[in-house]
């Protein structure tokens, strides 16, 4: 029990000082007075309809009898707890955000809140510029939860295609989660469209208007993540010629998209570590603090219990990571998308490359029906691209699914590398059936990546360009088929 607790009136239950029916009504428990004061009078001058309950039993009277719009809640109270009120809020489905209070050293607590379904939290001691923003936007997010459930059977959600019971769950997800700032994981296998999904959160979300902003773990390296992710400030080291805003700093109010955060090395990851817990951080050689509000949502192709299991990744970061965690299954394990995303693709590609291509063969579509998709949504969108540039008729035939072949006996397009073999020659369904889909794609991906490369004098950043794939993407197959 809380020293102040003995201060409490007699009937404590609610204060309610100011009514006015407009305002947004906020109740705000805690066993402390001074705290409640505190909360309410900082409120109130926002210009907010602040009540006030002293312990969880007053709350549900409160709740019982008011139209609510926000309840702020201690987590550690006498009696009814915080997280008590949280779950009965759940239980009896009220539509109301809830912001947990939390002690500085109990940050656990509101991991755990926001796993239960809390909208955010605010850490003792309080900062009351964070209190605004929190409020702010939790009042925003009942706003922006939209009211339509899904419809059964929705076939696309945010541009992302899919009719399985796997993308089913991911977009209701993604409704349900948008409007919290609850930082996000998602994890699954490289082009099952993490990227995507991480966008839809965030267009959805009430940070909608600020910055999405991706940051490649992998692509930069850690002598440099620091002064990338904090910023720096001039003359702080040899080549900080000027101040430099960092990602976060880009990202703030808005949402940050940490990819292949698996790469982190563990010195980064207790950097990160200690952002997510304080909501701050140093910029390089600065001596002030800079304080930012932004939701992260990161994302792997591992397995990241598994790292965690292994000691390659901090197991408190994962868990301020993956509050709500999500995984998308690949694309071989959910067939029914397949013929949606070709069609899907189909326009897409018919559109930009200004051709009137309609439909693919029954056989082509079941040879991709067959295959598994190693590299998920992104290598059945590149099969679909090249199909439809490839394709001379008005549906794509099998031939065009497939880009070159061993054979040196054709013409070809392209001398400049020395290499005689054709891009696009169309091969034997026998040829086909005998070396498989999949080995031949990767062959074919293979080769064209050499030809890149060798066309670009061995420049990834040039080589990508030419293939009009990212440079990630080409960091990543070169890898992938140990190109030298
Ligand atoms: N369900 C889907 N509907 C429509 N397009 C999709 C879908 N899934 C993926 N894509 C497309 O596939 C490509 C790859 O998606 P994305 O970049 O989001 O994958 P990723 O999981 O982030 O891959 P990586 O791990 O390699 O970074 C993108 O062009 C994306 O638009
Ligand atoms: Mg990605």
């Amino acid at each position: 029990m809380q020293i102040n607790s003995i201060l409490r009136p007699c009937h404590p239950a609610i204060l309610s000082l100011q009514t006015v029916k407009t305002m947004e009504k906020i109740l705000i428990v805690d066993d402390e007075l001074s705290m409640r004061e505190f909360l309410k009078i900082l409120l109130e001058k926002e210009g907010y309809d602040a009540m006030v309950a002293a312990d969880g039993d007053a709350a549900l009277a409160a709740l019982g009898n008011n139209a609510v719009d926000l309840l702020i809640t201690d987590v550690r109270m006498p009696g009814t707890s915080g997280l008590e009120l949280l779950k009965q809020c759940k239980d009896d489905n009220l539509n109301l955000p809830v912001v947990m209070i939390t002690a500085f050293a109990s940050p656990d607590d509101a991991v755990f809140a926001m796993k239960q379904g809390a909208y955010d939290y605010i850490t003792k001691p309080f900062q009351v510029d964070e209190i605004k923003t929190v409020v702010k936007n939790a009042l925003k997010s009942r706003a922006s939860i939209p009211e339509k459930p899904l419809e059964s059977g929705q076939t696309s959600f945010q541009g992302i295609v899919g009719r399985s019971p796997e993308m089913g769950k991911i977009f209701d997800l993604i409704r349900r989660i948008a409007p919290t700032p609850a930082n996000v994981l998602i994890q699954g296998e490289s082009g099952t469209g993490k990227e995507l999904v991480a966008r839809a959160i965030h267009a959805l979300s009430p940070a909608a208007g600020h910055a999405f902003v991706p940051i490649s773990c992998n692509a930069i390296p850690e002598s440099l993540f620091e002064s990338e992710l904090f910023g720096h400030v001039k003359g702080s080291f040899t080549g900080a010629v000027a101040n430099k805003e960092g990602l976060l700093v880009q990202a703030d109010k808005g949402s940050a998209f940490f990819d292949e955060i698996g790469e982190l090395t563990p010195f980064i990851q207790t950097k990160l570590l200690r952002v997510l817990q304080e909501r701050e951080f140093k910029k390089v050689g600065d001596t002030a603090t800079t304080r930012v509000n932004l939701r992260i949502i990161s994302a792997t192709n591992k397995d990241l219990e598994e790292e965690v299991i292994n000691g390659d990744f901090r197991e408190d970061l994962f868990y301020r990571l993956a509050v709500i965690p999500l995984r998308i299954s690949p694309l071989r394990e959910r067939k029914e998308d397949i013929p949606l995303l070709i069609d899907h693709f189909l326009e897409k590609y018919s559109r930009r490359f200004d051709k009137n291509i309609t439909d693919i063969s029954t056989y082509a579509r079941q040879v991709l029906m067959e295959y598994d998709f190693p590299g998920n949504v992104r290598e059945l969108e590149n099969i679909i691209e090249r199909g439809v540039a490839l394709e001379g008729s008005n549906i794509i035939l099998p031939e065009s699914l497939t880009l070159s072949s061993h054979r040196k006996d054709t013409t070809t397009d392209d001398t400049s590398s020395g290499d005689t073999r054709p891009v696009t020659a169309p091969f034997s369904e026998e040829r086909l059936f005998d070396i498989g889909l999949e080995k031949i794609m990767a062959q074919t991906e293979k080769r064209l990546i050499e030809r890149g490369l060798a066309r670009a004098g061995n420049s990834k950043i040039k080589a990508a360009e030419l293939l009009k794939i990212s440079f990630r993407s080409i960091r990543y197959k070169i890898k992938k088929y140990g190109i030298k």
